[in-house]
Order: structure tokens, then sequence, then C-alpha cells
């Protein structure tokens, strides 16, 4: 629960972190990837960063946060924390990377804002981004223990392509099977899959699929 006396002053800047998040989204990746180069190599999606889709989600989400703590103080918009959280441990997000993206992202809110960022603002922002970030990394620890994998770790395995189908001109499915011979794991309904793979340049690439049916024997 946020403090009474850092939810009136987000209450109070929500609408100028609101009406700048564009410009901080900018400042907050350039920052990251300057100092950080190989997050955008290989654990960020490098077509979403250069269409400028999906950036805003993470600032954005902050944001909405903040919004929905000062409404429903006594609440957590658990859907919202489920879906992000969901989506760090398909991509193996570390707990301590955490304090790399407030680093940074702090950085650039006191850039874009300026003198309105008093210690007083700064703090109970901070207080936002730790109630999120402490909440997601409560979610994404299960989520790994459920996997009997260290926190930030990714269960990774070889699978080889056997069958491409092209089920429209825009919708291909793939059957894959473990390239160790050893069984297929259980799957739930809704369940996506990361793939990674290396690209010429070096840079590892991950990107996630639904799965469209129950796995079979091998
Ligand atoms: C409180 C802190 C954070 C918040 C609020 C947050 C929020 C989000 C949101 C809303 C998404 C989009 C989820 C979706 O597609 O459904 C996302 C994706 C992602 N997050 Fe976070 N995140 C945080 C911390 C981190 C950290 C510490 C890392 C690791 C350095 C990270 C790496 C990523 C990556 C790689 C993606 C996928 C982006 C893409 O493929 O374009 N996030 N995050």
């Amino acid at each position: 629960m946020l403090s009474e006396q850092s939810a009136a002053t987000v209450r109070a800047t929500l609408p100028a972190v609101g009406g700048a998040i564009d410009v901080i989204t900018e400042r907050f990746y350039d920052r990251l990837f300057a100092a950080r180069p190989e997050l955008l190599r290989d654990l960020f999606n490098r077509g979403n960063q250069a269409a400028g889709t999906q950036r805003q989600a993470l600032a954005g989400s902050i944001a909405a946060f903040a919004a929905y703590l000062v409404e429903h103080p006594d609440e957590r918009p658990d859907a919202m924390l489920a879906r992000i959280a969901h989506k760090h441990a398909s991509l193996g997000v570390a707990p301590g990377q955490y304090e790399t993206v407030r680093e940074h992202l702090f950085a650039a809110i006191a850039e874009v804002l300026g003198d309105a960022v008093t210690p007083g603002v700064a703090a109970a922002w901070d207080e936002v981004y730790w109630l999120m970030a402490n909440a997601l990394i409560a979610i994404e620890a299960r989520l790994y223990a459920e996997r009997g994998i260290a926190a930030g770790a990714a269960a990774w395995r070889e699978w080889e392509v056997v069958e491409r189908v092209e089920e429209t001109p825009d919708v291909a499915t793939f059957r894959l099977r473990p390239a160790d011979g050893a069984p297929a794991p259980a799957f739930r309904p809704g369940q996506y899959v990361s793939v990674q793979v290396r690209l010429p340049d070096g840079a590892r690439q991950i990107r996630q699929y639904s799965l469209s049916g129950a796995p079979g024997a091998g």
C-alpha cells in the first residue's frame, strides 16, 4: 500500500508524468541501452524498439499502476501484474535488473521534468516503483520456482522444426520436436513459449509464440 503522504504527491504529479510519458520513455531507453547495450542486443525486442511500438509499455504501466493505487489504495491490479510477470519470466528477467531499470528510468524522469522533481516527488515515485517491482519480482519468483529453475534463468531447450504448415497467408504452424529426444513438457491452456535465435550479427533475439496444440509423443 502506498503511504498517505506519497499518495498525495503521486496524485498531484500524475498529470505531469503522464503528459511527458513519451519523452520520458525515449530518454529512458536511450540511457538504458547506452549503459547496457547487451540488453538491446540479447533481451529486448529490437524490432519493437526500432518501430517504436511497445516502447511505452514499461513506463506507461508504472503510471497506470500509480493511477490505480491512488484510486484503490487497498487493492492491486493483479491481472496487469500477472501479465507482465509472465512476459518477464518467459524472457528470464532477473530480480537484480530492476535496480538497473530504476536507475535509468528515474534519471530520465529527472532530466525531462527538471526542477519539478523535488526530493519529495522522487521519494513518492520511488515508493510506487518498488511496490510494483517487488510485486512483479514475487510473482516471477513463483513462476521460476514452479519450473524448478533459478530466478532469472530461462528453461531453454533445443528443438528441431519438423514441419511448417501455412494455415493462411500470414499464419503458420510449426511442428517441433525436442532435439535431445527427451519428452516434450506438459503445457497449460493459453500458454505461450519463447523461442530464441542467434542472429548473424551475434544478437540473441527472443520472440513469443502461442501453442496451438497439445504435445503428442515426441
Ligand atoms: C517495475 C519495473 C517494470 C515494469 C513496470 C515493466 C513493465 C513491462 C510491461 C508492461 C511490458 C509489456 C508486457 C506485455 O507485452 O504484455 C514489459 C515487457 C518487457 N520487459 Fe519489463 N517492466 C519492468 C522491469 C523490467 C526489467 C527489470 C527488465 C529487464 C531488464 C524488463 C524487461 C522487459 C522486456 C525485455 C520486455 C519485452 C519487451 C519487448 O519485447 O519489446 N522489464 N515490461
